[in-house]
């Protein structure tokens, strides 16, 4: 018989390796794989390249409806377009990096890309990988599987620096603990352990660690389901 559909929630702040786990284990367990902070940056690069006032959140939220974001669900290939536009290299810049926050804290901005979120999650027949901050407790509450990675401050801001060669550790853990700290303490379903998710430390495992004991969590559910 085929293996059920599982919904696997991932939460936790940037710099766990939640990225990068989450492809993998999609990709291993053959399901499908959304980034859902692609889809908050890929608003946020709309917004910033429309003019919209980003200190402003009535205009963010008046604008909340217009771009159209659709993402590819292949996490051997994860793809996102703003009205058609390719867009996955320019929503890595430092430019909506340090935007993202603010525009992904206000409710109208929420509640589009939660929508989207969840009709992408029900659409996935084998089942799938959904990355974010919200995921377990607000997007997908009834998640299969809930796992929320953590690292201390200097794993993620190393992981982080190496990522960006070459950039400043120092510097990257201030920007990383200042968009943590945002994204953690704003009104609007704030980057949160749901009270059922796996807590993982990742910050003396290995990725490949990290991937095994997600899989390995995930065979578990399915093979209860
Ligand atoms: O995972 P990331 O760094 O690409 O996410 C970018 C930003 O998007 C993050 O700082 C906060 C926001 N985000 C969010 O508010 N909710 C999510 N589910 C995912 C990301």
């Amino acid at each position: 018989r085929t293996a059920p559909a599982v919904i696997v929630a991932i939460d936790g702040p940037s710099g766990t390796g939640k990225s990068s786990t989450s492809k993998a284990v999609a990709a291993q367990l053959g399901l499908s794989y959304l980034d859902t902070g692609a889809q908050y940056r890929a608003i946020t690069w709309w917004m910033v390249n429309n003019g919209i006032d980003i200190a402003d959140p009535s205009s963010i939220a008046d604008a909340a409806g217009k771009p159209d974001i659709v993402s590819g669900t292949d996490p051997a290939a994860p793809a996102i377009t703003v009205d058609g536009t390719d867009v996955a290299g320019p929503i890595r810049t430092q430019e909506v990096t340090s935007k993202v926050s603010a525009v992904s804290a206000v409710p109208e901005v929420r509640a589009r890309i939660t929508e989207l979120q969840r009709s992408i999650a029900s659409a996935a027949v084998q089942g799938i990988v959904v990355e974010g901050r919200d995921i377990g407790t607000t997007v997908l509450p009834d998640a299969d599987l809930k796992i929320f990675l953590t690292a201390s401050p200097e794993a993620r801001a190393a992981r982080r620096s190496g990522e960006l060669k070459g950039a400043d550790v120092a510097a990257t853990r201030e920007a990383l603990i200042k968009r943590d700290t945002a994204d953690s303490t704003r009104k609007t379903s704030p980057l949160a352990k749901a009270a059922d998710a796996v807590e993982v430390d990742t910050s003396d495992l290995t990725l490949q660690q990290v991937i095994e004991c997600v899989v390995t969590l995930v065979e578990e559910k399915r093979a209860a389901k």
